[in-house]
Parts: C-alpha cells; sequence; structure tokens
C-alpha cells in the first residue's frame, strides 16, 4: 500500500525523503514521487516505476535542494500506474501525498470542475489537493484543511504543503496510518516508524482527524475543528538494525533467521511462572471459562496463523472456533454477539477489512482481542484487548516471523483455554508449556539444514504448477506453505485438504507434477500416506515434509524432508512452517525474483 514520507527541518530533504520511501518499499508500490521546497518554489519530481527509476529521474531533472517537503510511493487504486498518477498531486496553491481512498471524489469533482477548478490526473488524491485549494483562503491552511475534512467519505492519511508557506508541513489522518516523528528541531511524517528511525525514536500517534502542523520552530497539534490540542510522544522500542537486511542477501531470509528468537520471546512475554498468563491484558480464566464462541478474523498468513488456532483450541479447549476471512466476514452479517469471543490476527494492526471485522465485532457486543504485531496500530489501540507478538519490524512483503509469532501466542491462548475451562489441569498446562517454550531449538535444527530446503526447490523451479497436500493441522501449513511458495515465486500452486483429493482435483495431477505432502500428524499419517500414494501411482513427484524417522513404503516419496522436533505433534507447525518458508523462499530466489518485493502485493492493504 502507499507510503507517505514529509520532513522539516535542516537536513537535505530529497535525501531524507528518498531514504524514508526505501524504508517503506516493503508496503508495496508501483511509482513514486517527492515535492521539495526550494528558494524559488515547490520542485516536484515524480516516476512510474521503482524508487531505482526515481534515483535515475532525479539525476536526469536534478534532485531537489531544500529542507522541507513531502513524499510517496503510490499503490495504484484510482488510475494506472503513471507518471501523472503518481504522488505528489499539486492543484491550485496545494500540493499533497495520500494514501486511502476517498469514496465520494467523484460527487467533489464535479462540484470542483462547475467552480472551474481542472484535473491533469485521474487520481481521488487530486480531488482533495483541489477542495483545499477551493478552501484556502486569507492564508489560512488550517481552515482549509478543517472545512475539506468536513467534506471527505473514506480513509486517509494526507501530507500537505501549502505554496505560501514554505517552512510548514501539515498531515492528518483517518482510518489510515500516518505517524509523527520527532527529532531535534526536526520533524517527520511516516506511514511506519521505520522510514525515520533513522533519526529518532520518538513518535506521536494521531487519532482519526487530528492535524498536525510541522514548522522547524516548533510543532502544533488540532482537532478536527482546529481547536489546538496535547499529544503525548512515546519512544518507539524498534532499533534501526531491525529494520536492516544485517547482511542477509533478503529481508525475507533474516527474518526467517530471526524466528527461534522471536518465537522464544513472544512466547516468555505471555507466561508467568511457567504457564500463560493473560490477566495482565484482562483476559482471565473466567473470561475464558465463559466464551461461547470464538471467531477468529484475518486476512492472508494471518488467517493461516488463525487456522492453526482454531485446531488448536478445539483439540484443547472444546469450545467451538471459527475462521473467517475479514473480508467476507465484515458483509456476511455474522451471528456473532454477547458471549462471543472475536480474536482478529494482524501483523501490521492497519489490515482494512480486519480492522472493520474487529469494529462489526465490538458492535454486536462480543469481546475483542487483537493479535498484532504493531503496538501502535490502529487495530492494537481498538481492540478490548491486546496481545503483541514481539517479531519486531518485517519488513519482507511475504511474512514469515510474524504468522510464527502468531501461532505461538496462539498455542499458548489455547492452553490456557483448556485450563480455564478444566480440560486440562495444572501439570498439563506446565508440561505443554515448556515443550512450546522448547520449539525455537527445532526451528533452528530446520534453518541450519536450510541447504536441503535449497535442494528441494531446485526440483520445484520449472513447475507451472504445484500442490501441497496434508490434513489437520499439515492442512493448515499446506494452506501457508502454498501461499508462501505462489506469492514469491509466481508458481501456480494449490493447497488440498489431503482427503479431499480425490474429490477432483486428483484429475490434474500428471506426471512429474509436485506434490508437498506435509505429513507430521501420527493420528492422520495412515491417511496421508494413502493420498500420497494415490498421486504417485498417477506419476507426481512427491515431497514429503515430515516428522524424523517416519518410514514410508519403498519407492512412494521422491524427496524427504525431516523435521528434526521433540514436539507433541500439535506443535510440530512451529518448525515445520520454517521448512516450508525456505522452500518458498529459494524457489523465488532461484526463478531469479525478489521475494522481499513481489509484484502487485503490498505488505499492510489499508484499503478494501
Ligand atoms: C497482505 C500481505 C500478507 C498478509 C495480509 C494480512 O496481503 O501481503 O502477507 O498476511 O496482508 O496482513 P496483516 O498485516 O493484517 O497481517
Amino acid at each position: 500500500m502507499c507510503g507517505i514520507v514529509g520532513y522539516i527541518g535542516q537536513r537535505d530533504c530529497t535525501d531524507v525523503l528518498m531514504q524514508g520511501l526505501e524504508k517503506l518499499e516493503y508496503r508495496g508500490y508501483d511509482s513514486a514521487g517527492i515535492a521539495v521546497f526550494e528558494k524559488t518554489g515547490i520542485k516536484t519530481v515524480k516516476t512510474k516505476g521503482k524508487l531505482a527509476d526515481m534515483r535515475h529521474k532525479l539525476d536526469i531533472e536534478g534532485s531537489p535542494v531544500g529542507h522541507c517537503g513531502i513524499g510517496h510511493t503510490r499503490w495504484a487504486t484510482h488510475g494506472e500506474p503513471s507518471d501523472i498518477n503518481s504522488h505528489p498531486h499539486t492543484n491550485g496553491r496545494v500540493t499533497i501525498v495520500h494514501n486511502g481512498i476517498i469514496e465520494n471524489y467523484i460527487e467533489l469533482k464535479e462540484f470542483l470542475t462547475e467552480k472551474g477548478y481542472t484535473f491533469t490526473s485521474q487520481t481521488d488524491t487530486e480531488v482533495v489537493a483541489c477542495l483545499l485549494d477551493y478552501y484556502y483562503s486569507e492564508r489560512n491552511p488550517l481552515r482549509a484543511i478543517t472545512e475539506t475534512l468536513k467534506e471527505l467519505q473514506g480513509s486517509y492519511a494526507l501530507g500537505i504543503i501549502f505554496r505560501d508557506f514554505p517552512d510548514r508541513v501539515y498531515a492528518t489522518r483517518k482510518e489510515s496510518p500516518l505517524i509523527v516523528g520527532i527529532g531535534e528541531n526536526e520533524y517527520f511524517i511516516g506511514s511506519d516508524i521505520p522510514a525515520f528511525l533513522k533519526y529518532t525514536k520518538k513518535y506521536v500517534l494521531l487519532d482519526d482527524n487530528d492535524i498536525v502542523c510541522m514548522k522547524t520552530d516548533g510543532i502544533e497539534y488540532y482537532d478536527v475543528h482546529g481547536i489546538p490540542e496535547q499529544k503525548e510522544i512515546s519512544i518507539a522500542e524498534w532499533d534501526v538494525e531491525q529494520a536492516q537486511k544485517c547482511g542477509y542477501p533478503h529481508f525475507m531470509l533474516k527474518e526467517i533467521h530471526e524466528q527461534p528468537g522471536i518465537v522464544a520471546k513472544t512466547m516468555e512475554s505471555c507466561c508467568r511462572d511457567g504457564v500463560p498468563y493473560f490477566e495482565n491484558i484482562g483476559l482471565t480464566d473466567d473470561m475464558l471459562r465463559d466464551v461461547k464462541r470464538v471467531f477468529i478474523v484475518a486476512c492472508g498468513t494471518a488467517m493461516h496463523a488463525g487456522i492453526i488456532a482454531r485446531y488448536a483450541i478445539e483439540q484443547l479447549a472444546r469450545v467451538p472456533v471459527t475462521v473467517e476471512v475479514a473480508s467476507e466476514f465484515r458483509y456476511m452479517d455474522p451471528i456473532v454477539g454477547e458471549g462471543d469471543l472475536v480474536i482478529v490476527v494482524s501483523q501490521s494492526g492497519e489490515t482494512a477489512d480486519t480492522k472493520a471485522g474487529l469494529e462489526l465485532a465490538k458492535e454486536r457486543g462480543a469481546k475483542t482481542l487483537a493479535v498484532v504485531n504493531v503496538k501502535y496500530s490502529a487495530i492494537a489501540r481498538q481492540a478490548d484487548m491486546y496481545i503483541h507478538t514481539l517479531a519486531g519490524p518485517e519488513i519482507a512483503v511475504a511474512s514469515t516471523k510474524a504468522y510464527t509469532a502468531q501461532i505461538s501466542v496462539m498455542y499458548l491462548l489455547a492452553f490456557r483455554f483448556a485450563f480455564a475451562r478444566g480440560r486440562i489441569d495444572l501439570q498439563r498446562m506446565k508440561e505443554l508449556t515448556a515443550q512450546a517454550l522448547s520449539a525455537p531449538a527445532a526451528i533452528q535444527r530446520v534453518i541450519d539444514r536450510k541447504n536441503e530446503c535449497q535442494f528441494i526447490a531446485s526440483k520445484l523451479v520449472n513447475a507451472d504448477n504445484l500442490f501441497f497436500i496434508g490434513r489437520s493441522f499439515d492442512y493448515a501449513l499446506s494452506l501457508e506453505g502454498s501461499l508462501k511458495l505462489k506469492e514469491i515465486s509466481y508458481i501456480h500452486s494449490e493447497a488440498y485438504a489431503a482427503g479431499e483429493l480425490k474429490h477432483g482435483t486428483i484429475s490434474l495431477i500428471e506426471p512429474g507434477i509436485p506434490v508437498i505432502t506435509v505429513a507430521t500428524q501420527a493420528n492422520v499419517l495412515a491417511k496421508t500416506i494413502s493420498n500420497m500414494e494415490e498421486v504417485k501411482a498417477r506419476g507426481g513427484m512427491i515431497i514429503a515434509v515430515c516428522r524424523k524417522g517416519t518410514v514410508f513404503a519403498e519407492n512412494s516419496v521422491d524427496l524427504t524432508l525431516e523435521i528434526d522436533a521433540d514436539l507433541d505433534d500439535m506443535l510440530v507447525p512451529l518448525p515445520t512452517v520454517c521448512a516450508l518458508q525456505l522452500i518458498a523462499y529459494y524457489t523465488s530466489v532461484l526463478r531469479g525474483i525478489d521475494p522481499d518485493k513481489p509484484r502487485n502485493l503490498a505488505k499492510a492493504v489499508t484499503t478494501e
């Protein structure tokens, strides 16, 4: 999704904006631009393409020289990716960058056209620049913004500069992330903290429709009516190193390697005296005992973490769990309300559909719990209760460490749930917790054998289609392994519940087609093996991801990847997913794709 940066201070603004945009590249984008106040006025440089194209254009057109400006990476929604549709957009005396969608932009455009305005781009953003210009009079930018906000419907984060004020950057937001960075006599805006982390760890969160005015000599905050207000300064826990590659060729590989540490840290933060503990966030045993049903609402990889959670919670606590894709949940008129616990899972904490699902659940009287990686995000702030996954900044678009952190939390939640409902005793809860806390060592063992994953990837690299199959937890993992592989290798892949294969899909099995069979669960192993053999009989290439020592019939498997883990079957997904992530990573790299920035995908999807 789009990335916004803004700066005012003494540094070279172009440099600060470009470096900030680099840090936001992970969000996904297809064009970029900056606008900087030079001595003679605002200079805007923008282009379709990546930041490398932008740097090239800056070399040709000359980098703007100044100390105040705004920048943007755009992920096209209204209007194709093109130089003209790239941000910043100027109309009249106003130049802006925007993230989000203005839902009533067509009506606003008609109104402004009647007033004599013309437009050069197809974007909803230019309409906002124009509306700001329409309301700008008597050199009063604040009034222009408050009047404009009254008219806007939809979601937005806006960085705004007014031609008459070369020493100010204004910003505002609603339902779209925007954070203010506070330096020494310098100020920043960014869609995420890494955009300015190099310069300051101090940040301020804006509430919906707060307005900020950053000047060289200070910063002012206003509410939607233009009334001055005070905001609290927080200190980011992330450090610069966490947001850098640190010698790894890609963020994705670095993030996969971070998993043993992250899983350990996240689990420890949720335990006290060797057992899961959530009373500190308001989630008491009484509450868990009284829950009638659990809904897990999320998107993408976070939703797949929810499926693991479903198996764990239902098996241990015997409470019904439904996992819903957030974009469906919000419009399906779900039967949810008092007595239900709705768990929303999100790395970014900004995903529009997940956030809407959370709001709906709250409206209908359910208790809400967020499992989120970004502490200052909207979802973390809105939910009744909040568990912070300690994965640190996840930069690669394909989520890895956030997923393992999410399932780590979910396991602990399942143990506590089961204990609170009298399904397991304290001793069993302690045993399960101790096992979970030992999972990082098993994850490390998978990472240490990454060459085997690389070898498997070399067998997939020329495939046009492939399948993942598994049962129970292995099915949940298959869904995630398949998503990971297809999103970064562009090979078509489908995940199937192994038992469902013969209900149609087996007709697609042709000689040589790779079928990655996840077979780690003892209670369904025999069944999975027979599904595997059905594939083999039709010439499929079987790659079995199984527990160490699993015995298969002769010639029934082409390649085997063994997971060496002394863990209860339920917990084996923790190391196993790491193997699937590595297979996806190496397949992507061997196909010459940058796994950190797969085409068309965005890291944080802040629009529907
Ligand atoms: C996007 C990302 C996925 C992610 C999903 C949910 O589609 O590309 O990797 O799983 O959003 O994001 P969230 O931040 O809510 O976990």
